[in-house]
């Protein structure tokens, strides 16, 4: 009774977890001194009462299946599973196919090669030296960001970024930080998480609305400027300029997400807004769009007064990041091996855009794209007739997977009819069979009506 209970009890208080094997009933019987014959009976009521499992062979152990760990961040909750669904267009990172294996494989052997004590080693903090100027002679020469290499902290993807920027706001006194709206609601949620209040700030045809950002009360705002999450619109020359004018206005910081412009066509893009006013901008970047997720490769680059801060806050949290992926990364950019796959990823999403464009103008010809040219995913306009979310689940009954305008906008309620279609896992022929099927759901919902639309964001 005593080993039953006791295991019953570990058990039950999760110390023993499912599929944990417990010894063997000689084994146990050995170690505690006493006959076998008692721990197999405790064993065999506990197995009788469901606590355990046994099969000849391989052993006794706790019942039910170990935990897969997936306790998900605000940023990434588990992407809902629809299992059959043959066309997935939800926005996303690129599919794993376009991971440029055998580079980044070189880039890896090289430094694992040559790597000595230092580099296998603790690295420091803010990153190692070398990669921090790697990565700070590349920003200068294809963002235009300004700054020394000291003023650049590497960090475990754009999450911890954000999650370290919070931390500072907060122990600097500030209790919001304005977000765009529409925009990444797993990033709202994170920020709420961390103290902070999002705001939304409406977002038109020319970006942030910058005047309603200043009326909000914040005095820090999260954006993503060169191409708008999830509209892809751009913020504009004026407002630009007017967003780092409250930044010194009201003694505040701008946090620029600039998450995908290595999918915006070279020529047709603007230098980070960091470069207009290194004292008031700290841009941030990560290698999960143009990679992959799972190198946990972010960066920061800000004013130096609020780097400190940052690492101060950071020296309590980590001991940083793998140098080893961060010299991989380095050696990557440094070879142009960086700028080759990104050029190959962005002829290829041209390619799927178009492809994209050409689909919605047979299949939902009032549709519309707000946001300019390039990126991951598209964000279309319905005219205000069609209900969106009846239209997002009769796509899934067509086996398409997308989501609606509303699960981006703070207030869904108000938020005009819009579909967010992803083409990072789908390629031309995926993209004209799902949006085939995404027309047939379309024409469901009824002729449109007379009158002229509203074509603004
Ligand atoms: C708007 C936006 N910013 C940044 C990121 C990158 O975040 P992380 O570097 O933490 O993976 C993502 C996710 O891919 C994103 O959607």
């Amino acid at each position: 009774m005593q080993i039953r209970d006791s295991l019953r009890a570990l058990v039950e208080s999760g110390t023993l977890k499912p599929g944990t094997r417990i010894p063997s009933s000689r084994q146990l019987a050995v170690d505690i001194g006493v006959s076998r014959s008692v721990v197999v009976e405790a064993y065999d009521q506990l197995t009788a009462e469901g606590y355990l499992t046994g099969r000849r062979g391989s052993g006794t152990s706790v019942t039910g299946h170990p935990g897969d760990g997936t306790a998900a961040s605000a940023l990434t909750p588990p992407e809902e599973t629809a299992p059959g669904a043959r066309w997935d267009l939800r926005a996303g990172p690129s599919d794993s196919v376009a991971f440029p294996r055998a580079e980044w494989l070189r880039c890896a052997t090289a430094v694992i090669t040559g790597a000595g004590r230092q580099e296998l080693g603790y690295a420091p903090l803010a990153g190692v030296p070398h990669a921090r100027h790697v990565l700070t002679g590349y920003l200068g020469r294809v963002r235009g960001v300004r700054g020394r290499p000291e003023d650049l902290m590497i960090t475990s993807g754009f999450a911890q970024g954000l999650a370290l920027i919070c931390r500072v706001l907060l122990d600097r006194g500030h209790t919001a930080l304005a977000v765009e709206d529409p925009g990444h609601p797993g990033e709202r949620e994170f920020i709420g998480q961390s103290g902070l209040r999002p705001v939304g700030v409406p977002v038109d045809d020319e970006g942030l609305d910058v005047e309603r950002l200043a009326a909000c009360g914040a005095r820090a705002v999260l954006i993503t400027p060169a191409h708008q999450f999830p509209t892809g619109v751009r913020l504009s020359r004026r407002r630009r300029q007017l967003l780092v004018d409250w930044a010194r206005e009201v003694d505040g910081y701008v946090l620029e997400d600039d998450f995908d412009t290595g999918f915006l066509d070279p020529a047709d893009r603007p230098p980070a807004l960091q470069s207009l006013a290194p004292d008031r901008v700290v841009y941030a970047g990560s290698a999960s769009k143009t990679l992959a997720p799972a190198l946990r490769l972010g960066w920061l680059a800000g004013p130096p007064e609020l780097m400190e801060s940052v690492e101060h806050v950071r020296a309590g949290w980590d001991i940083g990041c793998s140098g080893i992926e961060q010299l991989t990364f380095a050696r990557f950019v440094d070879t142009g091996a960086f700028d080759r796959h990104q050029r190959r990823l962005r002829t290829e999403f041209r390619r799927r855009r178009r492809s994209l464009r050409a689909h919605l103008d047979t299949q939902l010809p009032d549709a519309w794209l707000p946001g300019g040219d390039g990126g991951l995913q598209a964000y279309v306009r319905l005219p205000p007739h069609i209900d969106e979310q009846s239209l997002v689940r009769a796509a899934r009954r067509r086996s398409v997977l997308l989501r609606g305008g509303r699960d981006y906008s703070v207030s869904p309620a108000e938020s005009p009819p819009a579909l967010v279609i992803g083409y990072a896992k789908a390629n031309c022929a995926a993209l004209s069979r799902g949006l085939a099927e995404v027309g047939e759901a379309y024409r469901e919902q009824g002729e449109p009506p007379r009158e002229p639309v509203d074509r603004s964001t």
